[in-house]
């Protein structure tokens, strides 16, 4: 496994495996991995020739930057964890590597732009936007790969390749889970023991909403129930619980059973915001 750390070093070794037709997996990442971002490398490594991950706490998205300043950072373990799954090369920039001068250029994604986590964390996906617009021009892959938990963020980045034409193709992983169906995530490794506990509201309110919208009952009552019973939990902090179109992320009123929706959760446990859907 191979540490670089500039598109300068980078180069020479993209074109070596162009000239011998070898395709790229690129899995970007913010480091402190977990199942749920190896499972992003696994996928990689059974369809692109080689996989590069990128590690990378990309100051732009975090519109609150006392959660920069507590993203944990756990680089040792993380470089394991890649050798252990024989990651070709890891992408290590520095901030004046991905940002040499203030990026001025805003993206504006629309409608995904105002709902929802753009609604909620005004700029953030500007940030991502950059970041993996970046990412995508220095490595050069053929295909990416993202995770279904931040599935706002993968209609972001469906729109980033689409409007922007990068040949390449995207690939969405399903969100790997704790044993008791906590979706994971490096924010989850910031909570105390008795908030782990509490944090599991977020997947056992989606399996009640689900049950209860395929038991026919109406979406707006389940709704202000599934509010109720976070108001009712101290340690939780509800920002949004919402049955929306995946593509557009607008919020339903009424489920309908044959059309595509997906419900969408992001609440406080303690300081740690989490996301789940
Ligand atoms: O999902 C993440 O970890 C980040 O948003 C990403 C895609 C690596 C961009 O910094």
């Amino acid at each position: 496994m191979k540490l670089i750390r500039t598109g300068a070093e980078w180069n020479p070794l993209w074109l070596n495996h162009l000239q011998k037709k070898q395709q790229i997996g690129l899995v970007p990442t913010m480091g402190a991995l977990h199942d749920g971002h190896l499972d992003l490398v696994i996928k990689s490594k059974a369809t692109a020739d080689l996989t590069v991950v990128s590690i990378f706490v990309n100051p732009t998205q975090f519109n609150n930057p006392e959660d920069f300043a507590k993203y944990p950072i756990t680089l040792e373990a993380d470089l394991q964890k890649l050798a252990d799954e024989r990651v070709d090369y890891v992408f290590l920039p520095s901030v004046e590597t991905m940002y040499p001068a203030p990026t001025r250029l805003r993206f504006d994604f629309g409608d995904l732009e105002r709902k929802l986590e753009g609604k909620f964390r005004p700029g953030h996906f500007n940030g991502v936007g950059v970041v993996v617009s970046k990412l995508f021009h220095l490595i050069r892959p053929q295909v990416a790969f993202f995770g279904q938990k931040d599935l706002q963020q993968v209609g972001i980045i469906k729109r980033l390749v689409n409007d922007l034409s990068f040949e390449l193709k995207l690939e969405i992983v399903p969100t790997r889970r704790e044993p008791d169906g906590l979706a994971m995530s490096s924010r989850n490794m910031r909570l105390s023991p008795i908030e782990r506990k509490k944090a599991i509201l977020l997947f056992t309110s989606l399996e009640k909403a689900k049950t209860e919208l395929f038991a026919g009952k109406n979406w707006l009552e389940i709704q202000t129930q599934i509010k109720a019973d976070f108001g009712n939990e101290p340690f939780a902090n509800l920002e949004y619980f919402e049955l929306v179109n995946p593509e557009t992320f607008e919020s339903y009123s009424q489920f309908d059973r044959y059309q595509k929706s997906f419900i969408c959760v992001a609440s406080y446990i303690g300081d740690t915001r989490l996301i789940d859907n």
